[in-house]
C-alpha cells in the first residue's frame, strides 16, 4: 500500500483536480484506490457521483478512530475508487487534534489499520493552508505531491510555505519512527506564455540540488478539459482520451498517465494495459 498526500500551503493550485484524476486513472488501471478528502471545503467529496454514501467520513475517522469501511468509506461510480468524505462541518477537527497527544501522528496509524491497509493506493487531498490536518497528512504519507502553478507568487509560497513546513516536520519527527516523505513538485496549468515558461524553468534550476524535492519532468498543461471533465464528474483520461485534432497540447489523458508513471514507475504496466481496455469507457 502506498499513501500519497497532495498538498500545497497555497489554495487553488490544483490539488483536488490532481487527486481526483490520479485516483480515477489508477482505479481504471485496476488498482484499489481510496481518496480521503481532508479539506473542510469538500470539493473532492462531490467530484464523482457516489454509488454508496457512507454515514460517516473524515470526522469519524480522525476524531473517533473509526476505520470500519461500512461506516466511513463511500463508493464512487468508478469501480475501484472509494472515498472518505469530508464532513467536519463545524470545523472541530483541528482543535481536537491539537489537544490530542497523538494529533499529528494519528492519521498515519489509522490508515495502516484494519481494512484500510488493503487498498493499493490512498490519496490524501488537503486544504490549501498550513494546519494540523495538513501536517498529519504529510506524516501519514510515503510520498507527497505538490502542484505549483507557474507564477511568481505560487513559486514563492511553495518555497516559504511548503518547504518551510517540511523543514519543521523534519525536526518534529527526529525522535519518532515517522519520517517526512520525499516531495514531488508538479507544475500545473503550464502554458506557452514566456512568464509561465520562465517561472517553471526558474523553479527547476533552483531546486535541482535540493535533496527534499524532485520537480517532475511531466507537467499538467493549462487545459479547459480539466475543468470540463470535473464539471462532468469524469476523470480526464475518460473525458479526453485522445488529443483533439488541430491542437498542439497533448490529450489530458496522456498528461495524467505520464505524471502517474513518473510518480511511481511501478504503475506503468497497469496504465499501459488500460490503453485498450479503457478506450470505450
Ligand atoms: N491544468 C489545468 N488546466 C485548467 N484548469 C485547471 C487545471 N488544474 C486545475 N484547474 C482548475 O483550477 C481550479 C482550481 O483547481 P483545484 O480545485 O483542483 O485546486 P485546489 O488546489 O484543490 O484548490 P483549493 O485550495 O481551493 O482546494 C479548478 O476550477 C480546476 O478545474
Ligand atoms: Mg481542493
Amino acid at each position: 500500500m502506498r499513501i500519497i498526500s497532495v498538498l500545497s500551503t497555497k489554495g487553488g493550485v490544483g490539488k483536488t483536480t490532481t487527486t481526483a484524476n490520479l485516483g480515477g486513472l489508477l482505479a481504471d488501471a485496476g488498482l484499489r484506490v481510496l481518496v480521503v478528502d481532508l479539506d473542510s471545503q469538500p470539493s473532492l467529496s462531490s467530484y464523482y457521483p457516489l454509488s454508496f454514501d457512507a454515514p460517516g467520513g473524515v470526522y469519524e475517522l480522525m476524531a473517533l478512530s473509526e476505520t470500519r469501511p461500512e461506516r466511513i468509506v463511500s463508493n464512487t461510480v468508478i469501480d475501484g475508487l472509494d472515498l472518505v468524505a469530508s464532513n467536519d462541518y463545524q470545523g472541530q477537527l483541528p482543535q481536537l487534534l491539537l489537544n490530542a497527544p497523538d494529533g499529528r501522528f494519528r492519521l498515519s496509524q489509522l490508515l495502516n489499520q484494519g481494512e484500510l491497509k488493503d487498498y493499493d493506493v490512498i490519496l490524501l487531498d488537503t486544504q490549501g493552508a498550513r494546519s494540523i490536518t495538513l501536517e498529519a497528512a504529510v506524516l501519514a504519507s510515503d510520498q507527497a505531491l505538490s502542484p505549483v502553478t507557474p507564477d511568481v507568487l505560487s513559486a514563492r509560497e511553495f518555497v516559504r510555505g511548503t518547504l518551510g513546513m517540511f523543514d519543521e516536520l523534519e525536526q518534529l519527527t527526529a525522535y519518532t519512527s515517522l519520517s517526512v516523505p520525499p516531495l514531488a513538485l508538479l507544475l500545473n496549468r503550464l502554458d506557452e506564455t514566456r512568464n509561465s515558461q520562465e517561472v517553471a524553468q526558474g523553479l527547476r534550476n533552483m531546486l535541482t540540488s535540493d535533496q527534499r524535492v524532485t520537480v517532475l519532468d511531466n507537467a499538467f498543461r493549462m487545459l479547459s478539459a480539466f475543468k470540463l471533465a470535473g464539471a462532468a464528474g469524469e476523470p480526464i483520461h475518460r473525458y479526453e482520451p485522445v488529443k483533439p485534432s488541430k491542437r498542439v497540447t497533448p490529450a489530458g489523458g496522456d498528461l495524467i498517465k505520464a505524471v502517474a508513471c513518473e510518480l511511481n514507475p511501478e504503475w506503468q504496466s497497469a496504465i499501459d494495459c488500460m490503453g485498450i481496455k479503457g478506450a470505450g469507457q
